[in-house]
């Protein structure tokens, strides 16, 4: 992923997982640069979605860059698995079990890495990752769920974190995660935010590929 370009992503979450392939077709032929793919574990969040497996299923169905989410407790033991899926990017919490392990894992495995926070996590939490990861995440909602609201008290963290990349020196992809629309994109663009991951506004809009567009301008 390119620095200082805006990009932005699909998150699937919310679509429906029956219909996968009109919704990949939607996403492929469109100016998205990647899919959003939320892992979740009912443990970590308050929520099932899926595993490597579906990640696997629907990869020869799209060539865009698959960006992996995991919403998981213990995610150590699943990594190789999402690899073998074909994730081009694999981003873990801060708040989870050995998080530096599973960096260092999915680095070595020649994949790229991210390292998320949760709404109540401190901006400090991310700075001693800085130096292996290719992407930090900040959730603008509680994670577990699409359409819920931006929270706007997470863009001091937004530029906090800005701040950090930029003194450290490494080419570091700073996404937003939840709520984003055209305003809030506007917002966290400003604070430093560089790449979004966009769900329930994206897929609502009649007109999909004018939205990433726009999206994309920033
Ligand atoms: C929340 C997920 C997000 C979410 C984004 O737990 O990590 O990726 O699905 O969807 P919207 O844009 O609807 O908030
Ligand atoms: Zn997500």
């Amino acid at each position: 992923m390119k620095k200082n370009t805006v990009l932005v992503g699909a998150s699937i979450l919310s679509e429906d997982f029956f219909d996968i392939q009109k919704t990949l077709k939607k996403v492929n032929s469109s100016d998205l640069d990647f899919v959003h793919l939320d892992v979740m574990d009912g443990v970590f969040v308050p929520n099932i979605s899926f595993g490597p497996a579906f990640v696997k299923n629907i990869r020869p169905y799209s060539d865009k860059f698959f960006d992996v989410h995991l919403m998981v407790k213990n995610p150590l033991p699943y990594i190789e698995r999402f690899v073998q899926a074909g994730a081009d990017l694999i981003s873990v919490h801060a708040e989870a079990k050995n998080s530096r392990k599973c960096l260092n894992l999915i680095k070595q495995s020649g994949v790229k890495c991210g390292i998320v926070v949760n709404p109540k996590t401190k901006a400090g939490a991310v700075k001693k990752y800085l130096s292996v990861v290719d992407c930090v995440m900040v959730m603008t909602v509680e994670p577990g769920f699409g359409g819920q609201k931006f929270m706007e008290d997470q863009l001091s963290k937004i530029s906090k974190i800005s701040d950090m990349i930029k003194k450290s020196g490494c080419q570091i992809r700073l996404e937003v995660d939840g709520g984003v629309n055209f305003d809030t994109e506007k917002l966290a663009l400003k604070s430093g935010a560089d790449t979004f991951v966009v769900g329930s506004f994206l897929f609502k809009q009649k007109n999909f590929n004018a939205t990433v567009k726009k999206l994309k301008l920033g």
